[in-house]
């Protein structure tokens, strides 16, 4: 018979080891004294079964956090590159850009692997979006809303409307999507995340401490955007830019075993890297009087290169999930190629020379980049079958990854209950 006593002093083991050493060094004591047992698995001298060598562990049930409904809303305005064949298109310092559009167009293409995108109809901002995507999320995970104890809305920009010059972020967009969805309970506490492209990701590492703190058990989280409404017209990395909405409910699940969020890596670089994504005014030197998004793209698809792959990984190793297990990749899309990048550094990390086919579910091509909506639309599309491919099984491992302004990546690994 193993000492069990001995491994019980030694306790190199996990917690849950330990538990249940704890509970076999009480069944051991209870054998060395069969005339105290009173719970009537012993009843005579001599003839105890040592339980622990018929029965398999208990575990301690631990709560995690599972997405139990999610949700979208696509702006129906499509907008292919075609649209940009009579735009102007400066360089930074206002010059002409000496080639024809054609060629700028074409070269986009190539380069990103984008064929269209969306824009947010001219009625609607991004606090409308929000709410669509929401009101979705909450029928499909079959919740009662006042059942909420969060609305968390990632976004950057708050809600700009067609034709202005201006962004409005009082109140905030979680209290407007909390209005629009009439939830009267005051403790769903609403509030918003500004955090680049990765505050969808990073609203749902959040929810997850709250629920695995014990305080929370229904959170929505949404990531909402309109980019569009930002765009300067005469930068070409403007075609880059879309808009969207997708939500997600996450709960709190009592299980024996992991489930839902396994782990998380965020990482923030500010030394360097922190005006990479910055409000800037126009390439046109006519344009005196607004700011909008502009990116030095080169330097960020290095940082992303070279940030993206090692933080997967770190959240693949917390978790302890093999790579071999991971089914699919869900990242942040902002240039096709780039992704494409990261996903095949991250496998030459474990030793692979080529990713799986399939491991990494795409959007850009007709989507463009919509930030924060770019990880749950995709996580909505896929959950409900409307991505050619891909669909979500029980037991499979996901991982989640985004890289954006601030600048800030994070990773998550998921399995699906
Ligand atoms: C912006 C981006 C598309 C530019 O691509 P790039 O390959 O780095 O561009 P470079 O500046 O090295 O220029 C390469 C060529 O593409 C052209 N080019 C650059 N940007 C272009 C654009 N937006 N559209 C069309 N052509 C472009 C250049 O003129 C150059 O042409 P040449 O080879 O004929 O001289 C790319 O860097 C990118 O996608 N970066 C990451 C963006 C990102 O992650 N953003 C995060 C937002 S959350």
């Amino acid at each position: 018979m193993p000492d069990y006593l001995e491994l019980f002093k030694t306790n190199s083991c996990g917690k849950q080891n330990f538990d249940y050493l704890c509970t076999l060094k009480m069944q051991f004591a209870t054998l060395l004294k069969p005339k105290k047992i009173t719970d009537g698995l012993a009843q005579s001298e001599g003839c105890v079964e040592p339980f622990f060598l018929t029965k398999a562990p208990k575990m301690k049930p631990e709560i995690y956090a599972t997405i139990i409904g999610s949700g979208s809303y696509l702006p129906t305005k499509h907008v292919p590159n075609s649209n940009f064949l009579e735009r102007t298109f400066l360089e930074s310092n206002g010059a002409s850009i000496n080639r024809p559009n054609e060629e700028i167009i074409r070269k986009f293409q190539q380069i990103t692997g984008i064929d269209e995108r969306r824009y947010v109809e001219d009625e609607y901002v991004c606090s409308d979006i929000a709410f669509f995507a929401a009101e979705k999320a909450i029928a499909d995970a079959g919740i009662d809303k006042e059942t909420l104890d969060y609305i968390i809305v990632a976004h950057n920009f708050g809600d700009v409307k067609s034709g202005a010059t201006h962004s409005d972020l009082v109140p905030a967009l979680a209290s407007r999507v909390k209005h629009k969805l009439a939830i009267e309970n005051p403790f769903t506490v609403a509030y918003d995340l500004p955090f680049g492209c990765p505050g969808w990701l990073q609203a749902v590492i959040q929810a997850n401490y709250y629920i695995k703190s014990g305080d929370a058990k229904k959170i929505l989280v949404i990531g909402s955007e309109t980019l569009s409404r930002v765009s300067d017209p005469h930068d070409r990395d403007s075609m880059i830019y879309s808009d969207g909405a997708g939500a997600v409910v996450l709960s709190a699940t009592e299980s024996e075993t992991p489930v839902g969020i396994l782990a998380h890596v965020t990482r923030t670089d500010t030394i360097e890297q922190a005006y990479l994504l910055k409000m800037d005014r126009s390439f046109n030197p006519e344009d005196k009087e607004n700011l909008y998004l502009k990116m030095n793209g080169r330097k960020l698809y290095e940082y992303a290169l070279k940030t993206v792959p090692s933080a997967i990984k770190m959240a693949i190793d917390k978790s302890g999930i093999p790579i071999q297990q991971i089914e699919r990749i869900l990242i942040h899309q902002a240039n096709e190629k780039m992704d494409e990048a990261i996903v095949t550094r991250l496998y030459e990390l474990y030793g692979y020379a080529q990713r799986p086919e399939f491991s990494m579910p795409m959007t850009i091509s007709w989507l463009g980049n919509n930030s924060v909506a770019t990880l749950p639309i995709l996580f909505d599309l896929i959950s409900h079958r409307k991505l050619e491919n891909y669909n979500l099984n029980s037991g499979e491992y996901f991982a989640f990854a985004s890289v954006g302004a601030g600048m800030h990546v994070n990773a998550l690994v998921y399995k699906l209950p």
